[in-house]
């Protein structure tokens, strides 16, 4: 699909993010960041012609190839492998952050109703699919700065929220997430492998995830410019003895 631009090598003095999920909401708010701030981004979508993909597609072209976009589908092992095996063609590649912040919530989805496949929907996209796509990322030559896991609050054990109706599995899928890359993490570390990895919760931000009509109130809601403003000074001032901790977008360690 691409033609591989020369800012996409590693010889030159940029920094290379990869941002799995980038169509819309936060993942297109980070797209656009970095490319304001400079920066070369490679943007996966799943559907590169929908009606909200398109922006991103039009960002891409008109500013000579330094956001690059794929298709990956995080649901699809096949995909996730058809575009990493995209990227080892790129010589000299280096990528220095990845985040990982394709997600899903379909509200409501309580223990006591949901049916197996939509416990499963939210399992397969929130937890597997991430993993499996550092994984495969990991598996390569290319080199690795850091993996960020976009998580949730709602995944917490040690700050459990009780008031989260309709969250059931939703927030299971990402305490499995953030069970999943500490141990992704201990397993580097015992490698000898430096690649950061870190979990972080964005906030509670103004997106079509959270665009629902909850029975509580929901405070503190911020925008995605505000968001991304500050996790990528987050995921930046991190190194590797931070490697398998969890934070937020203020920048505060988040209980597990
Ligand atoms: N918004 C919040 O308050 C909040 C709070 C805590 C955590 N989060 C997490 O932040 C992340 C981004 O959320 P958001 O609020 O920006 O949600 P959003 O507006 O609903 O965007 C979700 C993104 O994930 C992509 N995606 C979904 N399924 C995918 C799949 N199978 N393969 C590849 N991409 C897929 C979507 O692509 P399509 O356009 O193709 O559907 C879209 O780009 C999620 O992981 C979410 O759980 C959000």
């Amino acid at each position: 699909m691409n033609q591989i631009p020369d800012v996409l090598y590693a010889d030159q003095d940029f920094t290379t993010w990869l941002i799995v999920g980038a169509s819309r909401g936060i993942g297109l708010e980070f797209v656009r960041q970095l490319l304001a701030r400079g920066e070369r981004i490679i943007a996966t979508v799943r559907e590169p012609w929908a009606a909200h993909a398109s922006q991103l597609w039009g960002q891409a072209g008109s500013d000579h190839g330094r956001c690059q976009m794929y298709i990956c589908d995080i649901l699809s092992q096949e995909s996730i492998v058809n575009f990493v095996a995209q990227l080892t063609t790129i010589p000299n590649l280096k990528i220095d952050y990845v985040v990982i912040n394709a997600g899903v919530m379909r509200y409501p989805n309580r223990a006591t109703e949901l049916s197996f496949d939509e416990f499963a929907f939210h399992l397969h996209t929130n937890t597997i699919g991430p993993i499996i796509t550092a994984q495969k990322l990991l598996q390569t030559n290319i080199p690795i700065g850091t993996i960020v896991f976009m998580s949730s609050d709602s995944g917490s054990l040690g700050q459990f929220r009780e008031v989260e109706d309709g969250f059931a599995a939703y927030a299971a899928s990402k305490a499995a997430l953030n069970m999943a890359l500490r141990h992704m993490a201990a397993e580097l570390k015992r490698k000898d492998d430096d690649t950061i990895i870190l979990a972080i919760h964005p906030g509670e931000v103004a997106t079509d995830m959270s665009n629902i009509s909850l029975p509580w109130e929901v405070s503190g809601i911020i925008t995605p410019e505000e968001s991304v403003l500050k996790m990528i000074d987050v995921i930046q001032s991190k190194g590797i003895q931070h490697s398998g901790t969890f934070w937020t977008w203020e920048d505060k360690v988040h209980p597990w």
